[in-house]
């Protein structure tokens, strides 16, 4: 930091011009790599507002009208995802001890409330013991007679789910990872088998984990499966929505995410598919007693009685971004809202016909949501792999598809993302090319245009990386 100012508060934008001018074009309707995109322009207004009145969402003292509007916010959100009757919710309104859920910083933070809440419920007090809460997870376990907890996931659970086991202490080898099935979803044969197997070591599920709307590939497990699997078991379901919650507002595609309102808790992320900026987060809970248990006090800020949203959040300050998802719904509607999730998904086929009509493309993943994957596999290569599936091409083809992304992404015209997959049919882990069609400017000429460049790029790489193929493709 410099120890004298360097620049007048009015010359930041000049000032800071290779900053700005240099930064990732989220917004351009080329930039289809990640979940961020392009925002309505209402909200910069809004961003300046939010600003100016620096309400802190913490206490009622700093944040007056906020604190109700963030309520009127949990609320709604809560009856998109659990649609309970209206005398459920003027019972919340009237009791301040508990919470529909609580705004948080975004998805991952959200994830960890979820597991926070549900260890905490499962090692609750008890006649001769405090709580987790109080006395820790090892005089938890053998208080309530358990070798060990377990989380479940599938192996498409993001990341954040590990970091919450590690942060609450359990150790992440408590995770057990289940394979998905064809459609990239849990095997819920398999989640079933695990459960069995669990329960006759004494090892108790803390919580069975379903996404909505994966990060890599975007799919759904069964949630009402699922959530059958964790009655019958008698453990804490959540889900992961971080991605896929707002498709809860499409009357077309809202059946995909079927079984969500069994969840315990459900994780939905703002600044996804909701459109507000970086970052909002929430948690939900479908028993507002849930909260109970993550509850804390401080004499000076958060008394018992107050109605401090800042109890039931693992966050202190927080700003009042909730309004920009406030006013957000009061201008889409639900109608709005449906409309751009019905596009992006929509979008998403059309990119995948494209996808399958081209020659020198495989489509990986279809979309179920907005997201789908695919690589660059060139005719001829493609008829050599049917013939010879070895592990040979398979390297080849990786490092084509790899350098591909990097050469694109170099470029600066457009930008996809991608991953690695493991794929069934050919037995073995594939580098693809991962898209999300998010963004409400992208249209059909710009995904033309960026298989065009990814074709362009392919051809100029494919001899120098994968020589062996002429000589191999002659008897084809
Ligand atoms: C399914 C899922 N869960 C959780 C997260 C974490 O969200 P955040 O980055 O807002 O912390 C993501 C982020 O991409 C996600 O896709």
């Amino acid at each position: 930091m410099p120890k004298e100012s360097q620049v007048h508060s009015s010359h930041f934008i000049r000032d800071f011009k290779l900053i700005l001018d240099n930064c990732s074009p989220t917004s351009s309707p080329y930039f289809i790599g990640h979940m961020t995109s392009s925002l309505p322009n209402f909200l910069l207004e809004l961003a300046k507002l939010i600003t100016e009145k620096n309400q802190n969402l913490v206490k009622v003292e700093t944040s007056k009208s906020f604190t109700k509007m963030e309520l009127d916010c949990l609320y709604m959100l809560h009856n998109l995802i659990y649609q309970n009757h209206d005398y459920f919710y003027s019972e919340v309104n009237l009791n301040s001890q508990f919470s529909l859920g609580s705004f948080c910083s975004g998805g991952t933070i959200a994830n960890l409330t979820a597991l926070w809440a549900a260890r905490n419920n499962l090692l609750g007090p008890s006649k001769n013991f405090q709580g987790v809460q109080s006395e820790g997870v090892v005089a938890a376990l053998r208080y309530y007679g358990y070798k060990n907890l377990a989380v479940i996931v599938s192996e498409r659970a993001h990341y954040s789910i590990k970091k919450s086991v590690d942060i609450l202490g359990l150790g992440i080898n408590i995770i057990h990872t289940i394979p998905t099935d064809k459609d990239h979803k849990i095997r819920t044969d398999l989640l079933e088998q695990k459960m069995n197997e669990l329960e006759s070591q004494q090892i108790k599920v803390l919580t069975i984990v379903g996404i909505a709307g994966s990060t890599e590939t975007g799919h759904v497990d069964d949630l009402l499966t699922m959530s059958i699997i964790a009655k019958k078991y008698q453990c804490h379901f959540h889900v992961d929505a971080a991605w896929g919650g707002a498709t809860m507002t499409s009357a077309r595609y809202k059946h995909i995410l079927k079984g969500i309102e069994q969840a315990d808790s459900v994780t939905v992320d703002a600044h996804k598919q909701f459109y507000i900026p970086m970052g909002l987060g929430m948690i939900l809970f479908k028993k507002p007693q849930l909260s109970k248990n993550i509850t804390h006090h401080a004499n000076y800020i958060l008394r018992k009685n107050s109605n401090d949203l800042g109890r039931f959040s693992i966050e202190g300050s927080r700003s009042g971004m909730s309004l920009m998802l406030y006013v957000s719904f009061k201008v889409f509607g639900l109608n709005g809202y449906e409309l751009l999730i019905n596009e992006s998904i929509e979008k998403a086929k059309q990119f995948s016909r494209m996808i399958k009509e081209s020659k020198n493309f495989q489509l990986i993943t279809h979309p179920e949501l907005c997201i789908l994957t695919y690589r660059y596999l060139p005719n001829k290569i493609q008829k050599l792999i049917n013939r010879d599936n070895n592990d040979y091409i398979h390297t080849k083809i990786n490092d084509l598809n790899v350098k591909i992304q990097e050469k694109q992404k170099q470029n600066g015209n457009s930008f996809v993302s991608r991953t690695k997959l493991f794929n069934y049919q050919y037995g073995y882990t594939m580098d693809v090319f991962r898209v999300v069609l998010a963004n409400p400017l992208t249209q059909e000429k710009h995904l033309k245009k960026i298989l065009h460049e990814q074709e362009k790029i392919g051809q100029n790489l494919f001899d120098t990386l994968v020589k062996f193929t002429e000589k191999e493709c002659e008897y084809n």
